[in-house]
């Protein structure tokens, strides 16, 4: 089981990465014992994609270092780097950008998403951002990739790449790329802002309200989840009554995900009830969850060195396993390398 996963270091770190993708990090390093590796990474190439202040940049990278172990990524049993130390991440994706298509990554709905009317005024890193995609779980033979639902359509990409650069360039029997496999978390594949059950919680959300970041402290939190966005009518008692009520949905998603518990058993618990009950008890829950994260995190963030040497460490390692499958790659191109 090869483990590999990796989060841009822009802005903070919100509630939907942390149920979406962090915690099933910390929960497949600690399952994987003897099995396999975990690399996790901070996908730093891909925040140059759009217009960014390269100061805040730098800052966000030690942050976000910061914001993963505290939340439990362990740097000593899975390997925790940024991609700008790893060459072989943007070697490896114009190695496939020979493979990739124009009309595959013209259909990415981020693409479409993010240069909306104005495709013609982005940058080419936006257009071929799903390619580095590629490169970064291609790599290292990654089996899994623990993603929310939001990354799914890369991943069946990085699949598309792989399979094509092995039917062009690799015998049946001796592949060069394993095909990586999305993992999901079903009760939190897509977090949603607090203000709009229709929108993904995102980092590039204007309004602050709209998510919950792992910094915020308890107060914060707690004004959060009361200005949530929500309905008049009380929580149903069966899942059928949230049909058509988007906000109370992501609500109680979001409790039954952090409690560890289904959507259902919360609204055996919390049915008939308005959200003058629920709101606070989802704010303590939350606050509960994330307060030693939020203090782990301040103390991480005092010690800048020691958070520039777990990344030095971690890129040593990332450059050192992903070096077999960069030569495969060149020599399977028919590339001298000397
Ligand atoms: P990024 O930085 O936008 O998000 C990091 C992780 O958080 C998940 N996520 C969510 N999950 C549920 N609900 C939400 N509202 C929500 N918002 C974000 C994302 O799905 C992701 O798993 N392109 C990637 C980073 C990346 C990557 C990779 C991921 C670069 N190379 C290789 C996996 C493998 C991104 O921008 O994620």
């Amino acid at each position: 089981m090869q483990v590999v996963s990796g989060i841009q270091p822009t802005g903070n770190l919100h509630l939907g990465n942390y149920l979406g993708a962090i915690r099933n990090w910390v929960s497949m390093q600690d399952d994987i014992g003897d099995d396999g590796q975990c690399l996790f990474f901070l996908a730093d190439l891909h925040a140059i994609s759009l217009p960014h202040d390269p100061v805040q940049l730098k800052r966000s990278t030690l942050e976000m270092t910061a914001a993963l172990v505290a939340c439990g990524v362990d740097p000593s049993r899975s390997v925790l780097f940024n991609q700008a130390q790893v060459p072989a991440h943007a070697e490896m994706q114009w190695l496939l950008n020979g493979t990739a298509r124009m009309g595959w990554l013209n259909r990415m709905t981020q693409w479409k998403d993010k240069s909306g009317k104005n495709r013609e005024g982005q940058s080419i890193a936006l257009f071929t951002y799903p390619v580095l995609q590629a490169a970064d779980v291609l790599l290292y033979q990654a089996t899994h990739v623990p993603v929310g639902d939001d990354q799914k359509q890369h991943l069946e990409l990085a699949r598309d790449i792989a399979q094509k650069f092995n039917t062009d360039f690799a015998s049946e029997d001796a592949p060069v790329f394993t095909l990586p496999d999305p993992y999901i978390p079903p009760e939190a594949a897509r977090i949603m802002s607090l203000r709009d059950g229709t929108a993904k919680m995102s980092k590039s959300d204007p309004s602050d309200l709209s998510r919950i970041n792992l910094t915020d402290d308890a107060d914060t939190i707690m004004k959060k989840v009361k200005k949530a966005k929500t309905d008049p009518e009380p929580l149903p008692s069966e899942l059928e009554g949230l049909e058509g009520r988007a906000e109370a949905l992501n609500l109680v998603s979001i409790f039954a995900s952090l409690a560890g518990i289904s959507k259902e058993q919360v609204l055996v618990d919390f049915g008939g009830q308005g959200f003058g009950a629920f709101k606070p008890a989802l704010g303590e829950l939350l606050t509960e969850s994330f307060a030693p994260v939020t203090a782990r995190f301040r103390e991480l963030m005092q010690d800048r060195e020691a958070l520039d040497a777990i990344l030095a460490k971690g890129a040593a390692k990332a450059r050192e396993r992903s070096a077999p499958t960069l030569k495969a790659t060149y020599e399977a191109l028919g590339l001298v390398r000397g």
